[in-house]
């Protein structure tokens, strides 16, 4: 299949190339940025201005799917540029990735996410929605940046972090699949304290910090505390966020692209 990922250079994005190159797909990755030096094996690439949509037409051409990974958190442009170059080119199946919890936490950058499900679901092309939990990727960068002060302020709130390599498996097979429209949502292994979670990462990277959970006012965090961004009913990730750290060279780096 021909498959485009929009955001194909970020945490989630280079993770659902690497899934789908080695099935002998012609896989494209969407980027603002100039093609790297390539190397024999990488996928192809494209460079989009989405302000324009220079770029895009002539990379959806003939497209039979598009992984939209990229994101902005300004507005939905991307998706509303998307949307418009999809109808007029094929109808390619576009798979969107959300987040668990957007329709019930009234947070700046989960209405955009909710308002970009709906543009989909409201464009009349072939798309499937995945919701996935928080990335143990974004929750190491979190806790990298706060314990560089010896006391580490933590959200006073649960999590369910899941590994960027399940997600990605889930979009690769979803991109190869019929459209489904919003599918089950995905969650990782395991509901913690992001308290808890705070000192498993100081106990792997050797730390020792005072962990100070803090309360944060507004309707949005309270539908956190709430748990809105939960899924405990399909906790189907299989790495924890004890094993994703281990799994890391360089457990403190504040990086939150390319480690995985
Ligand atoms: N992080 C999480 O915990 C989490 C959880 C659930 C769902 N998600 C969703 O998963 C998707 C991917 O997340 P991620 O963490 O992998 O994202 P990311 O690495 O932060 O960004 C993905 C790509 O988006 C492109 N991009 C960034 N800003 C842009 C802008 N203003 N205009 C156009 N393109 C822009 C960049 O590609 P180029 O620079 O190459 O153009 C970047 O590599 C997002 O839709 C996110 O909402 C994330």
């Amino acid at each position: 299949m021909k498959i485009l990922v929009t955001g194909g250079t970020g945490a989630l994005g280079r993770v659902v190339v690497d899934r789908l190159l080695p099935d002998g797909h012609d896989v494209t990755v969407v980027s603002r940025r100039a093609r790297p030096e390539r190397a024999a094996g990488t996928p192809g690439w494209a460079t989009v201005d989405w302000r324009t949509g220079t770029g895009l037409d002539a990379a959806i051409d003939g497209a039979d799917a598009v992984v939209h990974c990229a994101t902005s958190y300004r507005g939905i442009d991307l998706e509303r540029r998307l949307v418009e170059t999809a109808r007029q080119a094929d109808g390619p199946h576009i798979v969107y990735i959300s987040i668990v919890g957007v329709d019930r936490i009234p947070f700046p950058y989960y209405r955009l996410k909710l308002a970009a499900e709906r543009l989909l679901a409201d464009s009349g092309l072939p798309h499937t929605v995945l919701r996935a939990t928080q990335f143990h990727g974004l929750v190491r960068e979190l806790f990298a940046l706060g314990s560089r002060s010896p006391v580490m302020p933590v959200l006073d709130m649960r999590v369910q972090p899941i590994d960027v390599t399940d997600v990605a498996g889930r979009l690769a097979e979803l991109a190869t699949g019929q459209p489904a429209g919003r599918v089950t949502d995905m969650g990782g292994p395991e509901v913690r304290t992001v308290r808890d979670l705070a000192r498993t990462y100081l106990r792997v990277t050797g730390r020792r910090r005072v962990v100070a959970p803090i309360r944060l006012p507004g309707k949005a965090f309270r539908a956190f505390r709430a748990g809105g961004n939960l899924t405990p009913g399909h906790a189907v990730g299989t790495v924890t966020f004890e094993d994703y750290l281990r799994r890391l060279s360089d457990p403190a780096t504040t990086s939150y692209r390319g480690v995985h």
